[in-house]
């Protein structure tokens, strides 16, 4: 079995396996010839541009998994919530949710195999074409709400939490609305062809654990159940590592870690009985090569020779990186976790 999957079943390696969040995206020079022809929305949805951007980043890099190129904004379309990605800003929500009648308005599910079919058929095809696992993946339903109420990125979350307290009713026929589509939406991808689902729930850190449990955890709970023991499945938030234990709670069988705890004490707080995906400042990509090798070999000594360790930053790559520096960090750590386990 390949290592990657080894590691996510908590199985020993000959070394540690790495892969990058955003491992394709605009810090590589073939990703923007490709997006100087189309629009990124044109690329997601153009399934043989999806499986070229995705293959291209393993064969350049060299890391142990791919992820299929797509976004978590993707389903918000199905669901009827309509939004495009301007040029040089971020996602923008056409008409951002803020009312009981635009809640009623989204749709109950969605056709994965029909609405996202061009997810599908990338997936199918790129795993034609690789010889590394595929990872499948969907936005969890806080960070799809948070985009989807506030209309786009935000930095507190009011208008989301305003909703949240001033209207629980509402907030969980939201959450449950969402949930269902992603579980529909991540089992399909399951179906097409991926080796394991990660949920990003990138904006996760913004609340407190009481609020997490409350307002959050059962909908997660309820995507993770209804995915099962189908793939491995990594649960990823950031910002807030007092939530690790609810968010595991809620389910995965791998816990991304953020980079700014430290990789032992997230271990010993999650414990042995899941995998861990981390846990490197993505910044370090930015430093001098031997600052950011001195770090991810830290990072593997922190690990220790417990198996069930999958490298990865603690968020996604920059557009600053270089695939250079990218190269340098996956050698790195191939080469060091190996020389420690025969040592
Ligand atoms: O290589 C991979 O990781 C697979 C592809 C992938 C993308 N987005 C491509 C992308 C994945 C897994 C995502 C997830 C995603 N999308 C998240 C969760 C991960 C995270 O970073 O927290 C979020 C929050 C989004 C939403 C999103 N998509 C934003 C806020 C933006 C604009 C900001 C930016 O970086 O430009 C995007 C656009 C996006 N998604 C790009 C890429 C490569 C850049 C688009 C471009 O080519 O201009």
């Amino acid at each position: 079995m390949p290592a990657f999957l080894d590691a996510c079943h908590r199985r020993p390696t000959d070394f540690t396996p790495i892969w990058l969040m955003r491992q394709a995206g605009r810090y590589q020079p073939s990703y923007r010839a490709i997006r100087d022809k189309v629009s990124f929305l044109d690329l997601c949805k153009t399934p043989e541009l999806a499986c070229q951007v995705t293959v291209d980043a393993v064969e350049q890099l060299g890391v142990d998994a791919a992820i299929i190129f797509a976004d978590i904004l993707l389903i918000l379309e199905p669901l009827g919530i309509g939004f495009e990605f301007a040029k040089n800003h971020g996602p923008k929500i056409h008409e951002p949710i803020r009312t009981a009648a635009q809640v009623d308005a989204v749709a109950e599910t969605v056709d994965a195999e029909g609405e996202l079919g061009y997810v599908m058929e990338a997936i199918r095809l790129a795993r034609g074409a690789l010889d590394v696992p595929l990872i499948g993946f969907a936005g969890a339903p806080f960070t799809l709400a948070s985009y989807a109420i506030e209309g786009g990125g935000s930095k507190n979350y009011y208008e989301t939490k305003k909703i949240m307290y001033g209207d629980e009713g509402l907030w969980h026929a939201l959450m449950g609305k969402l949930s269902r589509a992603l579980a529909a939406y991540l089992n399909a991808q399951v179906d097409a062809g991926a080796q394991c689902l990660q949920l990003f729930d990138s904006w996760i850190g913004c609340l407190s654990p009481e609020d997490y449990v409350r307002y959050v955890q059962p909908h997660v709970k309820s995507i993770f159940d209804a995915v099962g023991d189908r793939v491995p499945t990594t649960h990823f938030g950031t910002g807030n590592t007092e939530l690790y234990p609810h968010m595991k709670a809620a389910g995965g069988s791998m816990i991304g870690v953020d980079w700014r705890v430290p990789f032992d004490v997230a271990r010993a707080r999650l414990g042995d009985d899941v995998a861990h995906m981390g846990n490197l400042e993505p910044a370090m990509l930015l430093a001098p090569h031997d600052v950011m090798k001195a770090r991810a070999t830290r990072i593997l000594e922190q690990a220790g020779p417990a198996p069930g360790h999958v490298f990865n930053l603690g968020h996604g790559i920059m557009p600053q990186t270089t695939v250079d520096q990218v190269k340098a960090l996956v050698d790195h750590v191939h080469e060091t976790s190996e020389r420690m386990r025969t040592t």
